[in-house]
């Protein structure tokens, strides 16, 4: 069970009224509503504290909290995410072309356990009407760094997924800070094979070779909002699951180093009994009982890429204590979303604050010097 919650207006107010919605419309409505967050007026303007921000393969970024794949799967809020105090998106996952996605119910709250199942097997308005948006959001030129998750189409067979994968990329590098290649949804039938490594090695050189023929972006009001480097080619990353076992999670590691700019660790779990729940709903479980697991996988990831290979930590956090365990486990970045289900739109805030403080208890003076301290003997 997770620990005791202390609460506050969302919790108290506006969650109970939410819960009495089913899962999917509760999120439609939310995001409706936030997708009508307007403009802001001092767009450049980062309040957050210096120990938070950080570089992490050539980026940088204001903090280290960011919002994970799949709450924002067309980039329709980008900027109240921005307004709500996150770092960075992770908006997707994004497919070539639009789709259905599974048939309803596909998603459940687990409310004693702060979870969620889904199987909603990327719905979405394919590359096209993200790159619509994309061009208006970049415009804004927002402190929020945009992470794009790219998947493959549900009725793509196995020997064409890489041709997906080059198309996104053609499509959106552009407007991406960085590119999440997900290898790891449970509710894209065969998706989580790509995770071998010579699976996984093909599909990122089907990207890398798609980057090299698309020109990076030089427009000032596309990529590269805040001010980094000369325009660049994104940095790319591969998205695990946390069944992997053990020997597998090594060999995606090996196969990863010197292949890839980073890993996002991790996806949702097919696990039950193993994480405390009982529940027999199909599909990917998040929140709190993943918390443990995703902590051991990111520590495993840190360990075996001997800290080189930057991590983006997720699963379970809703706490400034959880994001922190991440960080102190090998994490340079953490993201959420079931916490924020459950928490309410002031957790990153929130997180924020605590970081602070936790940080200045242990006498580290920016986050980059936290990454790993738990994992390193
Ligand atoms: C997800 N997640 C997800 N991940 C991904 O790479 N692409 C996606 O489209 C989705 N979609 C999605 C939908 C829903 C409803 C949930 C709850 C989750 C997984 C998500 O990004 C994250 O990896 C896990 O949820 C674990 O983090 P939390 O939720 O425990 O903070």
């Amino acid at each position: 069970m997770p620990p005791p919650e202390h609460h506050n207006i969302y919790t108290r107010l506006l969650r109970p009224l939410m819960f009495r919605l089913d899962p999917e419309t509760a999120h439609r409505w939310t995001l409706a509503a936030l997708s009508l967050t307007p403009s802001p007026r001092r767009p450049r303007h980062s309040p957050d504290p210096v120990e938070l921000a950080t570089t992490v393969f050539g980026l940088t970024f204001a903090n280290p909290i960011g919002l994970a794949a799949g709450m924002d799967k067309d980039a329709r809020a980008v900027r109240a995410w921005n307004a709500l105090g996150f770092g960075f998106v992770e908006l997707g996952t994004v497919t070539p072309r639009p789709q259905p996605g599974n048939a309803p119910p596909r998603m459940w709250r687990l409310a004693e356990h702060r979870a969620l199942i889904n199987r909603l097997g990327f719905p979405g308005n394919g590359m096209d009407a993200a790159a619509q948006r994309l061009v208006s959001i970049r415009k804004d030129r927002l402190p929020i760094r945009l992470v794009l998750n790219f998947g493959p189409n549900k009725d793509t067979p196995p020997d064409r997924v890489a041709e997906d994968y080059a198309a996104l990329t053609r499509r959106l590098a552009q407007f991406a800070d960085a590119i999440v290649v997900n290898l790891s949804s449970p509710n894209t039938p065969g998706l989580r094979e790509f995770q071998a490594p010579e699976r996984m090695r093909a599909i990122v050189e089907a990207i890398r070779t798609a980057l090299s023929s698309t020109q990076p972006a030089t427009l000032p009001d596309a990529a590269n909002a805040i001010p980094t480097a000369a325009p660049r080619q994104p940095p790319l990353l591969v998205k695990i699951a946390p069944d992997l076992d053990s020997a597998q999670l090594s060999a995606v590691c090996a196969a990863a180093i010197g292949l890839v700019d980073g890993i996002v660790a991790t996806n949702t779990t097919l696990k039950r009994e193993e994480v405390g729940v009982n529940a027999t709903f199909e599909g990917g479980l998040s929140g709190s009982p993943l918390l443990a697991r995703s902590r051991e996988v990111i520590a495993q990831v840190y360990r075996e890429t001997h800290g080189r290979t930057p991590i983006i930590g997720v699963g379970g956090i809703a706490s400034a204590e959880d994001a922190y365990g991440h960080i102190r486990a090998g994490a340079s970045l953490v993201e959420l979303y079931t916490g924020m289900i459950y928490r309410g739109p002031s957790l990153a805030r929130e997180i924020k604050r605590g970081l602070v403080r936790l940080l200045a208890r242990d006498g580290f003076r920016s986050i980059s010097e936290a990454v790993g301290s738990a994992s390193r003997s």
